[in-house]
């Protein structure tokens, strides 16, 4: 589906807001990264990034929450190796982190009253299919793009990676800390 940006719109650095792109040592995928920020911006209707929210529910904007689930799982994978020698996927990992919310600005659109609303890409497809989708096409790996679809706490599935389990614990505190605790405990029997 084709979707018009706004003409007003500010250009993107996804190294200034996202300067652990850097650190992906796959050149390949360091620019692919990039690439699908930047084309997932170009197609949405919002001028400055800093306005695009965390979502309906989480009146915050998504950048600073992004930027903290960055830094959240890289500090989880440092203690998962510096403790207990686990190897962490580095360049998965802050790949998968870096694009997790890059379709939000496509998924929630500015309103004239200065709120926004579900835009209609956000309606059709769920929370990260479009993120998935342009990731694809511009050669991120599976195992990246597996994590983009699986992260949001509305996916049918976990994670399968440990790469993906930490995004997604890490994603799930952070909106701990921006908005309130959502968890519940459910009593079942499960394998
Ligand atoms: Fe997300």
């Amino acid at each position: 589906m084709e979707v018009d940006g706004n003409s007003k719109k500010e250009p993107i650095d996804v190294l200034a807001l996202f300067p652990e792109v850097r650190s992906i040592k796959d050149a390949n995928l360091r620019d692919a990264v990039i690439a699908t920020w930047q084309e997932l911006w170009s197609m949405s209707q919002w001028v400055r990034v800093q306005d695009v929210p965390t979502g309906p529910e989480v009146p915050y904007p998504t950048i600073p929450h992004n930027q903290a689930v960055i830094a959240m799982s890289l500090a989880i994978a440092d203690v998962f190796e510096s403790v207990h020698g686990v190897t962490v996927d580095r360049d998965c990992l802050v790949a998968a982190a870096v694009l997790q919310d890059a379709s939000k600005p496509i998924e929630y659109a500015p309103s004239a009253n200065g709120g926004f609303s579900i835009a209609p890409l956000g309606r059709m497809y769920p929370h990260g299919f479009w993120a998935a989708h342009v990731a694809l096409k511009h050669g991120i790996p599976d195992s990246v793009v597996h994590i983009l679809l699986t992260h949001a706490s509305q996916s049918p599935t976990f994670p399968e990676s440990l790469e993906g389990k930490i995004l997604y614990y890490a994603d799930q505190l952070d909106v701990i800390a921006i908005h309130k605790d959502r968890w519940r405990k459910q009593i079942f029997i499960s394998k």
